[in-house]
């Protein structure tokens, strides 16, 4: 028999405050992935920042999107990057880089070098015009392909084309796959607020024949 629907409070986004569609949105679309952006500036400073406002889009070819604030109509360093070199490295963000990553987020002027801020070694891709984390062991080497007009949203959504990927030897594969398994990754989840999702039980389904 179908169980009736509960009474659930049902919110209208518009009539609730800014702060509070945020801080819906990021608890309730989570675990979020975090694209940690890796760009380089026009005038050559390198910037390092996380974006969970991040996601897979295609596999081919391999496309991934990351939405960059605009706080008050400026847009974020990593935004102004993208514009400027069309070229992004994505690190991915896992639990031995979770306090790193999180340094990198600071509200600090363009002319300072997140990477040195939060001690970590840069590298440089020889594909793309952009540094990436040397101590990151996945790291997805993109071009910008275009940028997305999101309305009236204060963001920039960038598409960005991976044209390498970069892949540390202690990572290992499903049997037969390019599966990455988790255990060997132990990628790290965004949830809301200050809260992140590491990977302490990973449980394995079956998809249907
Ligand atoms: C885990 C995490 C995810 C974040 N995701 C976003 C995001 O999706 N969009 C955004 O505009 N800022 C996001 N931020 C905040 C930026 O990282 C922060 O504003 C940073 O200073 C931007 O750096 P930039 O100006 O060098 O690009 C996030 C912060 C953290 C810690």
């Amino acid at each position: 028999m179908p169980r009736s629907p509960r009474a659930t409070q049902l919110i209208d986004p518009a009539a609730i405050r800014g702060r509070d569609r945020y801080h819906l949105m990021t608890s309730l679309v989570a675990p979020r992935p975090i694209g940690w952006i890796s760009t380089r500036g026009a005038d050559g400073v390198p910037n390092l920042a996380p974006y969970s406002f991040f996601a897979a889009l295609s596999a081919a070819p391999m496309l991934v999107g990351v939405s960059v604030g605009m706080p008050r109509g400026a847009l974020k360093d990593t935004g102004r990057n993208l514009r400027a070199r069309d070229a992004f490295c994505v690190n991915v963000v896992t639990e031995e880089l979770l306090s790193a990553m999180n340094e990198t987020s600071a509200s600090v002027p363009p002319e300072v070098d997140e990477f040195e801020l939060a001690g970590l070694t840069l590298a440089e891709s020889e594909v793309v015009d952009a540094p990436f984390v040397a101590e990151a062991r996945a790291v997805l080497e993109c071009r910008v392909r275009t940028e997305v007009d999101l309305g009236e949203a204060a963001n920039a959504f960038f598409v960005g084309e991976v044209v390498g990927v970069r892949l540390d030897p202690s990572l290992e594969m499903e049997p037969d796959t390019s599966i990455v398994t988790p255990e060997s990754l132990r990628p790290v989840g965004r949830l809301g607020g200050a809260a992140y999702m590491v990977a302490d039980r990973i449980q394995r389904v079956q998809r249907p024949d």
